[in-house]
């Protein structure tokens, strides 16, 4: 009898282990964080050369650590049109939450912003660029300050969005705005409802 329980509770114990590891990012996910998607390579991201619905000339452009700003940029490319670029940093960040923190940490306070690798666009070509990140430190993470450094934004309309843990987006807005300065920065939005994601797009008539 002792030697049946001994091996259900064993049986029990391997069916949970194999839910948890399929179900990682659902798990942790809970808690704000996802830390089990690896962001995958841009070549299946990145999509260019298309005309916004509405003959709109619309940019997406993120960075996501987690997955959780890549799944609500490609939501927003597949409503609005366009297209959309993945801004990567050239040396990636570690897979695990801590060494990510204490990269990032370091980053801000050396204040150099790590260099990017991002499909060559000519910002020609756009009207209105969806920028999207996570908030890291209360901020937009260093790579998205690089990649609107690195770029003319003279009278563009910038549509900052972004997922966190809790923190608003205020904080984020203060810096692109000063490493876009010359830009039309529009309403910021923290998607972390993501109900608030259409009446958004609507009000810059990105969707009707
Ligand atoms: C290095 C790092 C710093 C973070 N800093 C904050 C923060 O200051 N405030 C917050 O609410 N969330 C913070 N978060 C949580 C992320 O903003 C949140 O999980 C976001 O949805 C992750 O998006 P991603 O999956 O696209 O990377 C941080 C996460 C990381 C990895």
């Amino acid at each position: 009898m002792k030697k049946i329980i001994f091996y259900i509770i064993v049986a029990l114990l391997i069916v949970g282990a194999v839910f948890y590891m399929t179900n990682k990012s659902f798990v942790l996910g809970r808690v704000g964080m996802s830390f089990a998607n690896k962001p995958v390579d841009a070549a299946t991201t990145d999509s260019v050369g298309n005309v916004a619905k509405d003959g709109k000339r619309v940019l997406v452009a993120y960075f996501s650590w987690g997955g959780n700003t890549r799944k609500l940029a490609q939501s927003i490319h597949r409503q609005v049109g366009g297209d959309i670029i993945e801004i990567r940093p050239v040396k990636p960040y570690p897979e695990g939450y801590k060494a990510t923190v204490k990269v990032v940490k370091q980053e801000l306070d050396s204040g150099t912003l790590p260099e990017i690798n991002v499909a060559k666009v000519d910002m020609k070509d756009y009207d209105t660029i969806l920028v999207g990140y996570p908030i890291w430190f209360h901020r937009e993470p260093l790579v998205v300050e690089k990649f609107l450094r690195s770029i003319d934004t003279t009278g563009k309309t910038i549509l900052p969005f972004a997922t966190s843990g809790g923190s608003p987006i205020e904080a984020s807005v203060t810096t692109i705005s000063k490493a876009a300065p010359n830009a039309k920065l529009g309403d910021a939005l923290l998607a972390n409802d993501k109900g608030l994601v259409n009446p958004w797009l609507k009000k810059y008539n990105l969707i009707k």
